[in-house]
């Protein structure tokens, strides 16, 4: 178990990076290069830690970079999250008192719902970084729930003896990770026999919208290439209970569900949520710096977001994939 000094240490340099990742491929933009022929130069003024730092910071970091990062336009989208339009097909199987880690919970919103509907069961929430976390806290201060903790954690070695829940989640978590398979088998491995393991995702190839906009379609092509070029996988939702069964759970009921975004107020918050996160967010950034695109393409696909957004007859759909697995 890695002492606080250490874990804080660790989790500084890891924001340092998506911090680096983020203004690196904004110099280099404005220089009219590509970000990877600054990024030696750049890394030279990296702050150095003790060993025992950069060899957590190797096997922790090194081939996951979140693709979305977490700008407050990122935030801002997954605080609209609730267990009741992101984890309805778990709902059926909580009750009272029942122990529950929600992994990869970021501000928490379904964190929070879920532990409410388990109290006076623990419910713990797990993030690979504390920042969503302090949101996370308020909130659960906000509603008086004693029953849940918010920690740092990573799903490929989490800090709890097996066995321990009995009930272990993750949302929109999966499809970010280049193993997600020893993910699962490190989500089984946490659960109780009996227990269950729940994770949804979407699928980026089957995000469909009106009206039709090449900048839309533009932004969908450059969100694959970036996340792929993360070792990340984009099209989860088709792919969860494939995962599943090559983590080794023998029985998985899988299942499908969608966002839909149509209201006035649903087309204004997701359309200019993903006009900044096109120009401000890590994922941004990562498409300049890879040579995917530049800041004056992205400020058009902004554009198109706007449009989208306001838009009368503007309707956006999210296919999800689920799995519940049995823990054996
Ligand atoms: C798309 S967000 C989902 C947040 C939340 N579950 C929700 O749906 O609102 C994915 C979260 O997973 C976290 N994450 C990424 N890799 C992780 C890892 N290896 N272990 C734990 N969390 C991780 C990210 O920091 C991010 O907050």
């Amino acid at each position: 178990m890695v002492n606080p000094t250490v874990r804080e240490l660790v989790e500084m340099r890891y924001l340092f990076e998506e911090r680096f990742i983020v203004d690196s491929g904004k110099i280099a933009d404005r220089l009219g290069v590509r970000a990877t022929a600054l990024e030696p130069a750049l890394a030279a003024t990296l702050p150095s830690y003790p060993p025992a730092v950069e060899s957590i910071m190797r096997g922790m970091t090194a081939p996951e970079r979140y693709t979305h990062g977490h700008h407050d336009s990122v935030l801002r989208a997954h605080r609209w999250r609730t267990a009741e339009n992101s984890a309805g097909y778990l709902l059926p199987h909580l009750r009272e008192g029942l122990s529950l880690l929600d992994i990869g919970c970021g501000p928490g919103t379904i964190t929070l719902d879920l532990g409410e509907r388990v109290a006076p069961g623990q419910t713990v929430g797990i993030d690979r970084v504390s920042r969503p976390l302090t949101d996370a806290r308020e909130a659960a201060a906000d509603r008086g729930l004693t029953t849940v903790a918010f920690t740092v954690g990573d799903v490929y070695q989490l800090d709890f003896p097996a066995n321990s829940f009995d009930v272990v989640h993750a949302h929109q978590v999966l499809q970010h990770l280049t193993d997600p398979v020893a993910a699962l088998r490190e989500m089984a491995r946490v659960c109780r026999p009996g227990g269950l393991v729940a994770a949804r995702d979407a699928d980026y190839a089957a995000m469909t919208w009106f009206p039709l906009d090449p900048r839309l379609d533009r932004w969908l092509e450059l969100y694959h290439r970036v996340a792929i070029d993360n070792g990340a996988e984009p099209d989860a939702g088709r792919r969860l209970l494939a995962w599943a069964h090559q983590a080794g759970f023998q029985d998985v009921t899988s299942s499908a569900s969608a966002w839909c975004y149509s209201t006035p107020e649903e087309r204004q918050w997701w359309g200019s949520t993903w006009a900044e996160r096109v120009t401000e967010s890590a994922f941004a950034q990562q498409a300049v710096s890879a040579g995917f695109t530049d800041d004056s393409e992205l400020q058009d696909l902004a554009a198109g977001w706007r449009d989208w957004g306001s838009a009368p007859d503007g309707w956006f759909a999210i296919l999800h994939g689920e799995i519940l697995c049995r823990a054996g």
